[in-house]
């Protein structure tokens, strides 16, 4: 199974080139994009600074989902560009784009096969010996190795259940392996067990390390660590800013704070 293989109906540009190296940082610039007739996302403009971590923020359904789509290019949007420093979205290999980004999204997918099966997913071929490092980075090597049959333990229906924790750290697994330039992860919402929510910490913190990142963040200490926070709400961007100087101006972010991680 290969991540590239996912359908889509986007269509090349016929003089697209490979992931450009870049040192600036993703451009999103009056970005507007709706699914079907209604629009979700509104004039967006913001930028992802190179080597640093964005975290956006905002309640259920305000569109951040949908923004890792779009940097995904799973969507072409309406109106407005996204550029990879100054190289447009569309003028990029597809493949050579989304080798070069990992999503560890919000629902984590699990394939029907082994723990290795999962863990290899974003870069075939990878060596037995990369795959450990991958898993012992995110901390479910311990897990592995508690496994009659390790890696070749198999998942799902007739094999080991995994808890979502597991789930999750397998994934950050895969993408550590991956070894984008760009990371982005949507956090899942469901709260982990004080265990799990501690060795997810550490293994996220090993995925963003050096990275580009854009993060959807429920989780206080994300928030807390990330660079620039970037509010949404109802697919438009109202505040910007870092954790301390968003409370301090007591609009949407001071809100969402009280609401949700109070
Ligand atoms: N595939 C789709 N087709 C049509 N509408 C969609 C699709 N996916 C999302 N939407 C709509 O777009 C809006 C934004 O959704 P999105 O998933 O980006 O929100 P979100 O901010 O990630 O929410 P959550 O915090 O619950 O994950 C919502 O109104 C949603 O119903
Ligand atoms: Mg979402």
């Amino acid at each position: 199974m290969d991540i590239n293989q996912v359908k889509s109906s986007i269509v090349e540009d016929k003089g697209a080139i490979n992931f450009p190296k870049i040192s600036k940082g993703i451009n999103l610039e009056n970005v507007s994009f709706a699914y079907e007739k209604e629009e979700t996302i509104h004039d967006i403009t913001f930028s992802i600074p190179f080597g640093k971590t964005t975290a956006l923020v905002g309640r259920s359904g305000s569109g951040k989902t949908t923004i890792t789509k779009l940097i995904d290019r799973l969507y072409d949007l309406d109106n407005g560009s996204i550029k990879f420093d100054r190289l447009d979205i569309k003028k990029i290999k597809l493949r050579s784009l989304r080798e070069n980004i990992a999503i560890v999204s919000q629902d984590t997918y699990i394939v029907d096969g082994t723990i290795k099966d999962n863990i290899i997913y974003g870069k075939q071929g990878a060596s037995e010996e990369d795959i450990w490092q991958a898993a012992e980075m995110a901390d479910i090597a311990d897990f592995i190795h508690q496994q009659t049959k390790g890696m070749n333990t198999l998942v799902g229906e007739r094999g080991v259940k995994l808890s979502g924790g597991q789930k999750q750290r397998i994934s950050i697994a895969r993408a550590l392996l991956k070894d984008a330039p760009i990371v982005i992860l949507d956090e899942a919402t469901a709260s982990l067990d004080n265990e799990s929510e501690k060795n997810i910490q550490h293994a996220l913190k090993a995925l963003m390390k050096n990275r580009t990142s854009l993060v959807i963040a429920h989780r206080l200490s994300t928030i807390y660590n990330a660079d620039q926070i970037i509010v949404m709400s109802q697919g438009r961007i109202v505040e910007k800013g870092k954790h301390e100087q968003l409370l301090k101006q007591n609009g949407s972010y001071a809100r969402l704070y009280n609401a949700q991680f109070k």
